[in-house]
């Protein structure tokens, strides 16, 4: 072994180790910015370990200095620029990015270097080509509906799609079992071409509310593919940061679809609208709906946050929509120097990506500990002065425990009809994701307090500190 393919080892080692170590620190919140920052090194180390590894002509380092600096920035221009409700399509983009690069990796070694693949080499091109294609179209579909650029065609909800898919799939089968005789022939593009139209075809059926379990599914196969990639040109590293996103990928895949009460086979083959499709699945998710509702001003939502001692604030859709998080923090500071106890309850999918709510929070500085995972804050409830609900509408639905009739029975939901006193701030009573009636707003304990969350939160402190509570402050 030479000194540079030892060196490179070393590098590559420690590589996986970063790479290991930032994925686990990204599972809590206080970690996952150094986390972030540990995976990205990582990366930077396996190019490095590459670099010196192989002998490079001055043409190959020339595109890979173009590449990276290209690819550089645009990253970097779309971390900036991106808001954080648009994060969904922009994962759903890099993703299929991932997808790209393996397919490409696979594709390169089939047409330029298949006559040394052996067994493990050819049936790993198979595998890239073929979830690497799948993950490049599917991702850039499900980008697409996110941004609302693509709709759901009508075809696609009625059983033709699966007789359409598994031809496509029939296809590619066709085209992988021809390469051995013929590795760069018409079946390697038979396969890509099959493939990148399967993509498309198990993506396009799926319903906005399913997008995000499929994307993270797509993240799941992206790993898949970069592992593959990692046999076809015999990278050990790529193998195994290829299998940690596939699995990291599956788990979160599977803790989604838990929280939101959805088998994956469900959300794969049951329909744009297979319950909580973006529609109004259940019904009476109108104003119409409703006979018993309680409303308040935001004075009267204010006495009744003078008189608390335990305050829990539940953050949803609509407090990353009103973009009101720098304004609960506020409210939030002014409540504890009054010596209120103020937490915040975290619902699992509130809002519309894993951990949405953790981030909005994190960047109005809420301090980490205050944030209170579902199964910790539900046994508190019944202790709680004042629930004050932000934006969020199915994620405390209490039907979702009692009637078996809801799209959302079975889901796991904040039990914030506990509470002593419960104030739901949202601008009217239209419905929340899965379309449907909330019990919790005709409940004697609440009452709605319409508007925007941010102005209503506004509001609520301008009411604090008439009430002196900024003067508590300054004492
Ligand atoms: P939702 O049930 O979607 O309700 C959000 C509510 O926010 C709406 O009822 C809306 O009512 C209100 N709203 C919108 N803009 C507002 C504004 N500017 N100010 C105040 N309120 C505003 O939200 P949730 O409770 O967070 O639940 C999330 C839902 O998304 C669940 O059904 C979940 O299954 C689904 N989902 C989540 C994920 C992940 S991973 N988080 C992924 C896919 C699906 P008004 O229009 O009356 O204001």
């Amino acid at each position: 072994m030479t000194l540079s393919t030892a060196l490179a080892w070393a590098i590559d080692l420690l590589a996986v180790l970063l790479l290991a170590l930032g994925l686990k620190g990204l599972s809590k919140v206080r970690s996952a910015r150094s986390a972030n920052g540990l995976a990205a090194l990582a990366m930077g180390l396996a190019v490095l370990g590459l670099l010196i590894q192989q002998p490079l002509s001055a043409v190959a380092w020339l595109w890979i200095v173009i590449g990276s600096a290209v690819g550089g920035l645009a990253g970097l221009v779309m971390a900036r620029r991106v808001p954080m409700t648009a994060m969904p399509e922009t994962v759903a983009l890099f993703n299929g990015c991932g997808g790209m690069a393996s397919l490409l990796v696979a594709l390169g070694v089939a047409l330029f270097g298949a006559g040394e693949a052996g067994l493990v080499e050819g049936i790993s091109i198979v595998i890239s080509v073929f979830v690497g294609a799948i993950t490049f179209t599917g991702s850039l579909v499900a980008m697409g509906k996110l941004q609302g650029w693509i709709d759901t065609p009508g075809w696609t909800q009625s059983q033709v799609r699966h007789g359409v898919n598994i031809a496509l799939a029939v296809a590619a089968l066709v085209g992988a079992f021809s390469l051995p005789a013929d590795p760069a022939g018409a079946g390697l593009w038979l396969l890509l071409l099959a493939a990148s139209l399967l993509g498309i075809g198990v993506t396009l059926p799926i319903g906005g509310a399913d997008m995000p379990v499929v994307i993270s599914l797509l993240n799941s196969y992206s790993g898949v593919a970069a592992a593959a990639a990692g046999f076809v040109v015999g990278s050990p590293l790529l193998i195994v940061a290829g299998a940690m996103v596939g699995a990291a990928g599956l788990i979160l895949t599977q803790v989604m679809c838990t929280a939101m009460n959805r088998s994956l086979l469900n959300v794969l083959f049951g329909g744009a609208l297979g319950g909580g499709g973006g529609g109004p699945v259940g019904g009476g998710g109108d104003e119409a709906g409703y006979t018993r509702i309680t409303s308040c001003s935001a004075e009267e939502c204010a006495l009744a946050l003078e008189n608390a001692e335990r305050v829990v604030f539940v953050p949803g859709y609509g407090l990353a929509v009103a973009q009101a998080q720098h304004a609960l923090r506020e409210l939030a500071k002014l409540l504890e120097a009054n010596g209120t106890e103020v937490t915040y309850a975290i619902h699992p999918v509130a809002g519309r990506m894993p951990g949405h709510m953790n981030v909005l929070l994190a960047e109005a500085d809420v301090p980490y500990e205050q944030l209170v995972e579902m199964d910790a804050i539900n046994p508190e409830f019944p202790r709680t002065d004042v629930v004050i609900v932000l934006g969020a509408n199915d994620v405390v639905n209490p039907d979702a425990k009692t009637d078996s009739s809801s799209p959302l029975y079975g889901m796991p939901v904040l039990e914030v009809d506990q509470a002593r006193q419960v104030f739901v701030v949202k601008r009217s009573l239209g419905a929340g994701y899965a379309g449907i009636k909330n019990a919790l707003f005709e409940l004697p304990q609440t009452a709605m307090v319409f508007g925007d969350a941010k102005v209503v939160l506004n509001g609520l402190a301008s009411e604090l500190r008439d009430l002196g509570f900024g003067k508590k402050t300054a004492a």
